[in-house]
């Protein structure tokens, strides 16, 4: 099973339907006894007895029953609370870096493989890539009592719904937007949203903190990175800590490639010490000691699979991407749609639109670690 970005892998043989293993005699059947009917006829054996085992469904409804069957065959079993749904909605804030003048936090969510983060410096706070359940990005705010005065997508977003527009409120919380990523790369329709268009070489505050804004074309034609205070670079979904973006997702793979080899080198050149901070990951187990996902430039450039590619010149750069494309997932138009205003879903929709996996970056098909498949996001 894929949780979002997170691979749950579940070592049974064979699925079974939950409602032939509840093994239901009547509508009035008490589901646990028909869970432990169920788990006694089909699953004992297979079951491990010395290992905790977590039961989910879509909103914790039915794995509850599922849970308490299992406890009462004695196996340590627990229910994850709200199901799928509830970790859809799962967020966790840590810090990047503190210090007196300024402060960066990196939000976490699990289900989607999802990094976003917040620029605080002297009570003013900037939110860069926020996912769609807003409330989390206040939450911060207010528990390190600053208000939230701009709100920044580094492109348009395809695997998740951003909660940029949302978080933004006109002229007085601007959401800004590289205006070639408000034009839906397939339909070809401009953007039905207020955004500030932002712009390569642009500079802006953050009360002390400086952020400049740097045009990576490649993923987007309008992916932009932040460089805050010269050392923390924002690389949205050019560059993740295991892999490079996918040029794929506006139809023109072959076109965009050469532009993503041309923004990886320029990318490159910044210093080596320089903190790249992606707004996707892909393995948990990529997390530094504090739980963020960070890595230097310099350190990057050794061991990322991509960059290592821009060796090879952009003609055995673009070989590797186009020969690693992952599969293009059909939410993903519908997603950019409404992340560009021209398509509105309601939570229901959002939730299935955000169902599956997130696959933002390209990956070398013959490698055997735990990332997502293809080119990212
Ligand atoms: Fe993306």
């Amino acid at each position: 099973m894929n949780a979002g970005g997170w691979k749950v892998r579940i070592p049974f043989p064979r699925n079974i339907p939950y409602f032939e293993l509840l093994d239901l005699e009547g509508e009035q059947d008490d589901v646990t006894a028909a869970v432990m009917r169920g788990v006694r006829a089909q699953l004992m054996e297979q079951l491990p007895h010395h290992r905790p085992i977590l039961a989910v469904c879509a909103e914790g409804n039915t794995s509850r029953f599922v849970a308490e069957g299992l406890r009462r065959l004695d196996f340590d079993a627990v229910n994850m609370a709200g199901g799928m749904k509830a970790w859809g909605n799962y967020y966790a804030w840590r810090p990047v870096v503190e210090t007196e003048r300024f402060s960066l936090y990196q939000m976490v969510r699990p289900a989607r493989g999802c990094l976003s983060h917040v620029l605080v410096s002297e009570h003013h706070a900037a939110v860069f890539d926020p996912g769609r359940h807003i409330e989390h990005y206040h939450e911060l705010a207010a528990a390190v009592g600053a208000r939230i005065e701009r709100v920044l997508d580094t492109h348009l977003h395809a695997d998740h719904l951003s909660g940029g527009p949302a978080l933004g409120q006109g002229d007085h919380i601007p959401y800004h937007l590289h205006p070639y990523d408000a034009i839906h790369p397939l339909d070809m329709l401009p953007a039905r949203i207020a955004y500030r268009p932002l712009e390569a070489g642009q500079t802006f505050r953050v009360g002390a903190a400086e952020v400049k804004v740097l045009h990576f074309p490649g993923h987007t034609l309008g992916m932009v990175a932040f460089l805050i205070e010269d050392r923390y670079l924002l690389s949205g979904d050019s560059l993740f800590l295991e892999s490079i973006a996918r040029p794929d997702l506006g139809g023109k793979a072959d076109a965009w490639a050469p532009l993503l080899y041309e923004s990886l080198m320029r990318m490159a050149q910044l210093p080596a010490e320089t903190v790249v901070l992606p707004a996707h990951f892909s393995d948990m187990a990529a997390a530094d000691d504090k739980g963020v996902f960070q890595a230097t430039l310099g350190d990057l450039k050794h061991r990322n699979p991509g960059l290592l590619k821009l060796a090879e010149g952009e003609k055995g750069f673009c070989n590797y991407i186009l020969a690693n494309l992952p599969v293009f997932p059909p939410a993903y138009v519908e997603i950019k749609r409404a992340n560009a205003g021209l398509a509105s879903p309601d939570e229901r929709e959002a939730q299935e639109l955000e169902l599956g996996k997130n696959i933002c970056a390209v990956k070398k098909q013959s490698s055997r670690r735990r990332v997502l498949p293809g080119v990212g996001n």
